[in-house]
């Protein structure tokens, strides 16, 4: 007895320092691996090799799930796979195995994740309710041979909290007997006034609603948008979801297109509208995009959060120019996440994506702007505390105003607002020259929306290869990929009257 005794504790303490060797590896890795030109050190990256949409977004048992395309064998868009990486406050992230590979019925394209509480799929047991993902299958060698039927949708359970996953024996789950050529990105949700699992899908130019009792057998319901909206280019990635503004509930839409978005490429916009179950409606005439740069997309919500906050995350880049950026073992970004909300404006409804708060606990105040807080000039440099690259700046003032990044080799990034409009100008910033657009698209944005108020709240987060925008809280929003030649070092902030409560903060690396 003794000896079994001895014998497991010897078990048990090799296990652990396996376990322990395997994290500290995995440690090591992320230091090697975390650090190269470009890389994000606060954002959301793969550990190597391609990725663009998030995916699943679902938060279960404690923990945030975030699936993405991922193509783990080049660093170009190719087969697609489900990467996996989770979460307990969405702020770190611990990369997990690769969670959905290619099948027969072809690659895994976008798609959902949803926690199946009530085994309506059959798919588990009461006693252990499956997750599920609903994704997208895509034939590629159907495609190629033009007969419009190569994207199909297929569900994937797993048991054990999204470690592993089994594709369902009978896939797909829904054929495309219309043959439509772009038929995809399925969002779904349980809608509790219909008692109905809903799935949202792109169908080309238009949404299409499908209803469901058990995850399998879906029947259409309705479609929106042939004629509303733009249409710039095909519509991908729809997620639909209701949200409050003062004591009314409505329903949001958003779909991404590409191309046709306001800065040239990729974009998401969205609709503001009424869903009862079966039908989406909106009386909105005009475009609304949930941010205004070039380099937000696919963006999708998570599902079951808990007090209902509607928490966003999107790919940071644009097909323009997605698989030629400057970077060498892995490609492209998310966001940060990003709580949606809807405020009442003069113009009317919007939606509102401001920053999560837990950004907080990885921000790091630096006195050197304590002493300038209110000038209408304000000049950073880096120091050993702060770096502007990993650096997030917050300051309030008229909409008349420049902000201006440098580095010793003469690269420039400008952001300036003149109160009607705001510009970014990359076309110094660094590498710009791997694709036409990138430099040479003026980005621009309209502040129509913020002409009620006179003094205004800005925010900017950096990243070594990307800069966030929020204008009060996200009313108003850019997001730009930049690669310059070499780190800014410093920071000026000319405005036209004064600056008031100016902050920057040094934020830390979320990788150990
Ligand atoms: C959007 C998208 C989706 C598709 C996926 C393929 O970026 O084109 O519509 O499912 O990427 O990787």
């Amino acid at each position: 007895m003794k000896k079994v005794f001895l014998i497991g504790l010897c078990v048990l303490s090799s296990c652990a320092q396996m376990n322990k060797e395997t994290a500290m590896n995995n440690k090591s890795e992320n230091q090697d691996v975390y650090s190269e030109m470009y890389r994000p050190q606060f954002h959301f990256s793969p550990p190597s090799h391609w990725m663009n949409d998030p995916n699943g977004l679902l938060y279960e048992n404690g923990v945030y799930h975030l699936f993405y395309q991922h193509y783990p064998e080049d660093i170009v868009w190719g087969p697609m796979h489900w990467g996996h990486a989770i979460s307990k406050d969405l702020v770190h992230w611990e990369n997990r195995p690769i969670a959905l590979y290619p099948d027969e019925h072809g690659y895994i394209f976008s798609g959902s994740a949803i926690f199946d509480k009530n085994n309506s799929s059959g798919l588990g047991t009461d006693e252990n309710p499956p997750l599920i993902a609903i994704f997208t299958y895509h034939h590629s060698e159907k495609a190629k041979l033009g007969t419009d039927d190569h994207q199909t949708q297929g569900i994937a359970y797993s048991l054990d909290h999204g470690e592993n996953w089994t594709m369902y024996k009978d896939n797909p789950v829904i054929k495309n007997e219309d043959k439509i050529r772009d038929f995809r990105d399925p969002k779904v949700f349980w809608h509790e006034e219909s008692s109905s699992w809903i799935m949202s899908l792109v169908a080309g130019d238009h949404l299409q609603l499908y209803r469901s009792e058990n995850l399998i057998d879906w029947e259409y319901a309705s479609s929106f948008g042939h004629n509303q909206g733009a249409h710039g280019g095909v519509w991908e990635c729809p997620d639909l979801f209701p949200l409050e503004v003062e004591g009314e509930t409505h329903w949001v839409l958003l779909i991404s297109i590409n191309p046709g978005a306001p800065n040239g490429g990729s974009g998401t916009q969205y609709f503001i509208g009424e869903f009862d179950g079966y039908t989406f409606s909106s009386e909105q005439k005009n475009c609304l995009w949930i941010d205004l740069g070039p380099d937000n997309y696919a963006g999708v919500t998570y599902n079951d959060v808990p007090n209902e906050d509607r928490i966003f995350i999107g790919w940071m880049s644009n097909w323009n120019y997605a698989n030629i950026t400057p970077t060498q073992k892995w490609r492209s970004s998310m966001t940060i996440p990003r709580v949606l909300s809807l405020r009442k404006t003069p113009n009317g409804n919007r939606l509102v994506n401001t920053p999560i708060s837990k950004l907080d606990s990885i921000s790091k105040i630096q006195p050197l702007a304590l002493d300038q807080k209110e000038a209408r000039q304000i000049h950073l440099q880096n120091d050993e505390d702060f770096e502007l690259m990993q650096s997030r700046i917050l300051f309030e003032t008229e909409l008349d105003f420049e902000m201006k990044w440098k580095n010793a080799a003469g690269n420039t990034l400008l952001i300036s607002a003149d109160g009607q409009e705001i510009l970014v100008d990359r076309s110094n910033s660094g590498y710009v020259d791997f694709e036409d657009t990138f430099a040479t698209n003026p980005i621009k944005a309209s502040l129509a929306d913020l002409q009620n108020e006179k003094v205004h709240k800005i925010e900017v987060f950096v990243d070594h290869s990307s800069v966030e925008l929020f204008i009060d809280g996200g009313l108003v929003s850019l997001t730009v990929q930049v690669f310059p030649e070499e780190p800014f070092s410093d920071f000026s902030l000319n405005a036209d009257k004064e600056v008031l409560d100016f902050k920057a903060y040094a934020v830390e690396r979320i990788w150990d």
